[in-house]
């Protein structure tokens, strides 16, 4: 008995422990909150009304409606101002440029941004090669602006399709779509919570850095971000705004009896081991909500900006003491977008249904590529298949047991030394051969490309990177060394359109030694992920292609990644071979060059149950070819929740096996007659 009492005390004992260490497996420590996030802070700390921004000059130019933002206060002289708003005007507000354009299908287009005439100075970061070139040129152009003077002051409104318009509120300024009845669908700064930090000559004594943790961002430019409010109306529910392993409907985050007070945050991260039910933000950013509601339907709002965003969905009443009264209220949903960098330019989706809305979202950023037929049956990866023979056996071992299985993964072990693109020639000697043997059955190969390249003088890639200059620098100038799997590592510009073209040329079948036309790509850790880095990521203050900061790009870095590999793989197949590129950081417009992977989940049921919201959120933010790793990254999977992830694999769009080199094999065919006999059938049903 007493035996008995022990082994049960131990077996808590132990289990507790293991429970915890899970927990605390996620280092939030690592990671900052808003509060230590100062452009988050203040912009919270901020209250509705505080916007003092009019619209003036309103004309039409170029087909679009332009307008100056000015202060109010500034153009009042005789405002009594405290001492705490004297201080706020010590920054000279210079009017903003406002610019509203049409497209087909109703979407409106808005962009706010310093006036370049006015010499701020640093022109500020415009996200450059997301938007679609059908697009750009399917713009209306506005003929006229009509003005209506009513209860609210002067507005001027222009045409957005048969039911809809676009009004510019002037004072204060507000813009906002309304359906031709007169009902509101998607509004701007309802609540006056704008604010742009325009930026300013650094004086004596200003001190701009920031510090967190070991870590110190020079922030040269100082303070430059943007915030405001969005209201859906009409709406039940928000949507997107990837990627977190949270539920598909947003939960509020602030407001009356909101317990986590955390803002959704959009800043591509390395996240180890995260957490099944959290809304922290993973190793991608959309910055993309769809509203639906059973009233008014669907509509969506998208603003492309790549520096760090973090975003409020606000409980009905968070407003209460503001005195602010908005023509509906009933069935609103409010959102605070806040950023720290870049510019507005935003869109409004009027759906009115949710593929429209989706439809009109993807005419801006472009629609998914077509998959390769190969790409969308079952892949089996494992970090790492050791050799040439693990691979030989591994693939004849699903034609025993007669599992279908299209496609065989290499990860970083493959390389000699983590050198991407190179072998590692004692485990991998004949990698045509192999190649070419799995090609003959109709298979294909994945290897591993990540976008940290080892400093290592005898590196071939290496060497060319740092004689062209094509690595991101460091805020002093000289290429920026991070910590990666190789170790001493620089990351290549993919910002400039030249080192992606360079890039290209790297997947020939010359350059890639040893790569087949059967062989696809991996792109990992381009969040970017470096380990040393302040939150494991490149420092703020690194400069890239154009001066711009890592700050201002930061959300797109690994997109660029992607493209320039999806690119090359198009090149090396003359334009006829559609490439097949998995990647784990996304932006909007990821959708266009490929599979999209969750990350590192773990092998609990939990993260089997998110799986499915995260994956559908992906696909409602247009990236529609995406899976999680079935079973579970980290940890070992019990038959029980192998067997039911192989089932839900099945419905994902990509579906890849996929382990940590700390796990047990788990191949399919070593689970017995259970699995096997479900699986086989499963994946022969997916091959049919
Ligand atoms: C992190 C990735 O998320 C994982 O899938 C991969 O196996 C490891 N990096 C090693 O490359």
């Amino acid at each position: 008995m007493a035996t008995i009492q022990t082994t049960s005390l131990l077996l808590l004992v132990t289990i507790l422990f293991l429970s915890s260490s899970l927990v605390l497996s996620w280092k939030k420590d690592e990671f900052r909150n808003c509060n230590q996030t100062p452009f988050c802070k203040r912009a919270r700390s901020r209250k509705p009304g505080s916007c003092s921004l009019i619209a003036t000059d309103v004309f039409i130019n170029d087909g679009d409606l332009t307008a100056k933002l000015v202060s109010k206060k500034n153009n009042n002289q005789q405002q009594q101002q405290d001492q705490e708003e004297e201080e706020e005007e010590e920054v000279i507000q210079k009017p903003l440029i406002l610019r509203l354009s049409v497209y087909q299908d109703g979407i409106l287009r808005l962009k706010i941004d310093e006036d370049p005439s006015l010499d701020p100075p640093k022109k500020r970061f415009q996200v450059a090669d997301v938007i679609v070139q059908e697009f750009e040129s399917s713009k209306l152009w506005l003929q006229r602006v009509s003005t209506e003077e009513g209860e609210f002051g002067v507005s001027s409104i222009v045409f957005l399709n048969d039911n809809n318009e676009a009004v510019v509120k002037h004072d204060p300024f507000e813009v906002y779509v309304r359906k031709k009845s007169g009902e509101r669908v998607l509004s701007l700064n309802s609540h006056g919570l704008f604010d742009f930090e325009q930026l300013r000559v650094k004086k004596e004594g200003d001190d701009w850095s920031e510090s967190f943790r070991s870590h110190t961002d020079s922030r040269p430019y100082g303070p430059q971000s943007i915030s405001f409010d969005v209201s859906f109306y009409g709406a039940d529910f928000v949507y997107g705004i990837p990627e977190r392993a949270t539920s598909l409907a947003l939960k509020p985050t602030r407001g009356p009896d909101v317990e986590h007070s955390e803002p959704y945050r959009l800043f591509n991260l390395d996240v180890f081991e995260y957490l099944a039910e959290s809304p922290f933000g993973l190793y991608g950013s959309i910055p993309f909500m769809i509203s639906h509601g059973k009233a008014q339907g669907t509509s969506g709002f998208f603003w492309l900006n790549a520096a760090e965003m973090q975003i409020d969905v606000l409980k009905s009443g968070w407003d209460a003491e503001s005195g602010i009264s908005l023509p509906s209220s009933q069935g609103r949903i409010d959102t605070f977008w806040m950023s720290e960098a870049g510019i507005v330019d935003a869109f409004f989706f009027v759906g009115p249904g949710p593929k429209d809305v989706v439809r009109q979202y993807t005419d801006v950023t472009g629609k998914p590529s077509m998959p390769q037929h190969f790409a969308t049956a079952y892949h089996q990866c494992r970090w790492n298949y050791r050799d040439e023979e693990d691979v030989a056996n591994v693939d004849s071992k699903f034609d025993e047991f007669d599992i279908p299985y299209d496609v065989l993964w290499l990860d970083i072990e493959h390389t000699d030394g983590k050198k991407y693109f190179t072998w590692d020639r004692n485990l991998f000697p004949h990698p045509e051969e192999m190649q070419n043997k799995l090609a003959a059955k109709g298979r294909h190969m994945v290897t591993i490309v990540d976008p940290h390249i080892k400093r290592d003088d005898s590196y071939f890639l290496h060497k060319e990177a740092s004689e062209k200059g094509h690595y991101v620098k460091d805020a002093s100038g000289r290429d920026y060394d991070g910590w990666c799997w190789p170790g001493s590592s620089s990351y290549l510009d993919m910002l400039n359109p030249e080192i992606r073209s360079w890039w290209t040329e790297k997947f020939s079948l010359q350059n890639y030694v040893g790569s087949t036309p059967s062989l696809y790509i991996w792109n990992d850790m381009n969040e970017p992920s470096v380990f040393n880095g302040p939150e494991v990521t490149m420092p703020r203050d690194a400069i890239h292609y154009g001066a711009a900061e890592h700050r201002e790009v930061h959300n797109a870095y690994g997109y660029y990644f992607h493209m320039a590999t999806a690119d090359g793989l198009l090149k090396r197949g003359d334009g006829k071979d559609r490439p097949f590129v998995l990647s784990r950081a996304i932006f909007p417009g990821s959708q266009r060059y490929g599979a999209i992977w969750t990350g590192d989940n773990s092998a609990e049921w939990d993260h089997l149950r998110v799986s499915v919201p995260m994956v559908l959120t992906l696909g409602l933010t247009g990236i529609t070819f995406s899976g999680a790793d079935v079973g579970g990254f980290f940890g070992n999977p019990e038959t029980e929740l192998l067997v039911r992830w192989y089932q839900l694999g099945a419905y994902y769009p990509f579906f890849r096996g996929h382990a940590h080199h700390d796990t047990k094999r788990r191949e399919p065919y070593l689970f017995g007659y259970y699995i096997l006999n479900l699986t086989s059938t499963l994946l022969l049903n997916i091959k049919l």
